[in-house]
This record gives C-alpha cells, sequence and structure tokens, in this order.
C-alpha cells in the first residue's frame, strides 16, 4: 500500500514528466525528489540531436537540487509510460549512490500511477565507486 508521501512525490514526478524534452526517443521520464525538510525538487529528460548529449531526469532533478543548495535527500519518485515503472540508468545510479546514498527509490508507470514500487538506492548500485584514491 503506498503512503501519501510516495503517492505525492510520484505525482509531482508525473507532473515534471510533462516537461520532458523528448522529440527523438519520445521516452519521457519525470523525477521528483523529496528532501528531509520536505522539499520537492523535480526535473524531466531532455534531449539532443547530438544523442549523447541529452540528459537523464534524475540528473537533471539531482543537479537542480544540489545547486540549489539541497543535500538531504529521503526518495526520488520516477515516472514514465513503462510497464512497473522506469528504472534509473547505471550512471544516474552513480550519481544517486553519491548524492543520495539512504533515498528511496519509487517509481511507477504513468498509465498506473497508485502502482509503486519501491527500491533503495545502496541496493541498485552495491560497492558503489565512491571515492577517488589519493596518491601520498
Ligand atoms: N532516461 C532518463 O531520463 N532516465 C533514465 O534513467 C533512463 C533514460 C531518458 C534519457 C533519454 O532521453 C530517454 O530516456 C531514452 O533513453
Amino acid at each position: 500500500m503506498a503512503s501519501n508521501h510516495q503517492r505525492d512525490l510520484v505525482r509531482a514526478a508525473a507532473q515534471a514528466r510533462r516537461r520532458a524534452v523528448a522529440p527523438y526517443s519520445r521516452f519521457k521520464l519525470g523525477a521528483a525528489l523529496l528532501t528531509k525538510t520536505g522539499a520537492v525538487i523535480t526535473g524531466a529528460n531532455v534531449e539532443s540531436a547530438s544523442y549523447g548529449l541529452s540528459c537523464c531526469a534524475e540528473r537533471v532533478a539531482l543537479f537542480q537540487a544540489l545547486t540549489s543548495g539541497q543535500r538531504d535527500f529521503v526518495a526520488i519518485a520516477l515516472v514514465a509510460r513503462a510497464p512497473g515503472g522506469p528504472m534509473p540508468c547505471g550512471g544516474c545510479r552513480q550519481l544517486l549512490a553519491e548524492y543520495a546514498p539512504k533515498a528511496a527509490v519509487w517509481v511507477a508507470d504513468s498509465r498506473a500511477l497508485r502502482k509503486i514500487r519501491e527500491f533503495r538506492v545502496r541496493d541498485l548500485l552495491p560497492a558503489a565507486f565512491l571515492e577517488v584514491p589519493t596518491r601520498k
């Protein structure tokens, strides 16, 4: 059973998804981050004609949050038209492991927003690379 927190954040991600700029893949993904203090920061994917320059929704949301001074993330919600909801790509898992290690990941299909699956960042990228070894 989804909690109100989950439902609200998933709804925020669904709203953000409407602002995705995905003319090439047409795969629109919305992300919403929740902080410890209750702030919600959203993002959506943005694509480029030079495909590799495209940016995932999770990263758009995370970079926006970090550069507006937010740090303590408790959850991230992801919404796309995908069976069971979209799972974050490997690159985004790396960034989430670094900046939102304790966060829950709530995913939902845009056609069934009340069906929320829950994961944890720490489980999605075990043994993550978290520190650059220093030379002595
Ligand atoms: N995408 C995301 O926004 N997040 C992910 O975790 C996976 C992929 C976007 C990038 C691209 O605009 C589109 O989905 C297709 O790969």
